[in-house]
């Protein structure tokens, strides 16, 4: 008889992987503690952007026409510990108020809840990205917990979605890591990934501290990668370099490889910023701190970025202040292609040019309220062309396709100056200048 999935939250990873189970042939039901997302998920809407995710979604929700009826939802864990053979947790593990460390707290209250209501043999398997050591921890507390005690087990299977390409990478993963301590384990594993693995992603078996540290090792590389660049992006300012163009042709190297080297105003979001002060964290516990300091380099480097874009508008406007200047912000979310604000650069930068006394006016495509919620004192548009209306300088913030599209000539009849700052590196230069624009990009030449 074919496996049945739980799905412990309903994030952006959850949602994703509850629905993609369910595209892979499995019953399946996800399980969040707020009542209010598991009715949008009944109706089969999506509580944020995530290209695609919401056709999937629709295609399994049981009770929408047309639909596998495969995907249910649920407040109820007893429902949850009598459904699953295997339950996958995919709560948050933010960064702590204040401090570097991992907040495991939702991982710890999905374990508790979920363990007295595992009666039988069960397989609970972490997807959330946790400090090296969890794992172990967690293992005990089930079999302490369980009523089934030794036939509950449990499994790492770190995730390496990203926003903007959820689906993607959740139904075609670059690779399959899993952290077992059972043949049994991994037996469930591999019937669970049997297709994915059967078109081509590898299928990696390891141990549960090499499991944990899989994900953290590969998020510290990524943002090494965008600091080591826009490092690259300081020496070419002060050196009158062009950083775009070292980029690429370093990247032709395929040791070093052209993905990950676009400099800006760097990284941020729900993961790298606080994967990597938990990764810190972490491993001063463990007494290995030292193998971690250039982390905190990496994580210097991208938050100076921010203030360097927001010297750079400064200087843009010729007198040295922002009082009584309009800013006109495109861009507000981490990334393009999500809804998501957490640790945006770009609203970073907007608050500080707020904060010294500019008008600013933001404009994204997609995350507008969840940018109004986190920041409600910024002015806010509904368009491109509204946000840069009497702009004396445009700061081009996150790389929307919308953005890329715009008609530099239109805009500059709606502008004050015409002076553009791409904090992305992401419009063509020439375009802008043609028209009549200013343009300046972080770590290139002015003209
Ligand atoms: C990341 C990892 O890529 C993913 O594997 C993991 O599962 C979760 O964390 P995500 O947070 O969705 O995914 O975003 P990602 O695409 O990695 O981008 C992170 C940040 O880096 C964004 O703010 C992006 O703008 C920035 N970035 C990315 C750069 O500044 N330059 C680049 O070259 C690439």
């Amino acid at each position: 008889m074919a496996l049945k999935i739980t799905v412990i939250g309903t994030g952006y990873l959850g949602a994703t992987h509850a629905a993609a189970m369910a595209e892979l042939g499995f019953e399946v039901l996800g399980l969040d503690v707020v009542p209010e997302k598991i009715e949008m998920l009944r109706r089969g809407e999506v509580p944020m952007y995530e290209p695609g995710l919401e056709e999937l979604l629709r295609r399994h929700v049981a009770g929408i026409e047309g639909s596998t009826g495969r995907l249910r939802f649920t407040t109820d864990w007893a429902e949850v510990g009598a459904f699953g053979d295997v339950h996958f947790v995919c709560v948050n593990t933010p960064q702590k108020h204040g401090e570097y460390a991992c907040d495991m707290s939702y991982v710890d209250s999905a374990i508790a809840s979920l363990a007295p209501h595992l009666t039988g043999p069960a397989l609970v398997v972490g997807k959330s990205t946790v400090p090296v050591g969890s794992a172990d921890r967690l293992a005990r507390e089930l079999a302490a917990l369980a009523p089934a005690g030794e036939g509950v087990e449990l499994a790492w299977n770190p995730e390496f979605l990203r926003e903007g390409f959820a689906v993607q990478d959740t139904l075609h993963p670059d690779r399959i890591v899993v952290g077992v301590r059972s043949d049994r384990a991994e037996k469930l594993l591999r019937e669970v990934y049997a297709t994915p693995v059967g078109e081509g992603s590898p299928f990696v078996v390891t141990d549960f501290p090499t499991a944990e540290l899989v994900k953290t090792a590969a998020n510290s590389f990524l943002a090494t990668k965008i600091s080591f660049i826009n490092a690259m992006a300081e020496v070419c300012e002060a050196a009158g370099g062009d950083v775009a163009k070292l980029a690429e042709a370093i990247g032709y190297d395929e040791r070093i490889g052209r993905k990950f080297l676009r400099a800006g105003i760097g990284f941020g979001g729900g993961c790298l910023p606080k994967d990597i002060r938990a990764f810190m964290a972490r491993a001063g516990e463990l007494g290995a701190d030292q193998a971690l300091t250039f982390l905190r380099e990496i994580d210097s480097i991208n938050m100076r970025r921010r203030g360097q874009m927001v010297a750079m508008a400064r200087d843009a406007l010729g007198d040295g202040s922002f009082l009584g200047k309009r800013v006109a912000v495109l861009g507000a979310t981490f990334k393009p292609d999500s809804d998501d604000v957490r640790d945006s650069p770009a609203l970073n930068v907007a608050g500080q040019i707020h904060l010294q006394g500019g008008q600013v006016t933001v404009y994204d495509p997609k995350g507008m309220d969840n940018a109004r919620k986190l920041f409600p004192t910024l002015g806010y548009a509904g368009s491109a062309i509204e946000a840069v209306r009497g702009a004396d300088v445009v700061l081009h913030l996150t790389e929307w396709a919308e953005f890329r599209d715009l008609d530099p000539a239109e805009l500059g009849e709606a502008v004050e100056r015409r002076v553009l700052l791409d904090g992305r590196n992401a419009l063509d230069p020439a375009v802008w200048r043609a028209a009549g624009w200013t343009y300046r990009a972080m770590g290139r030449p002015s003209a």
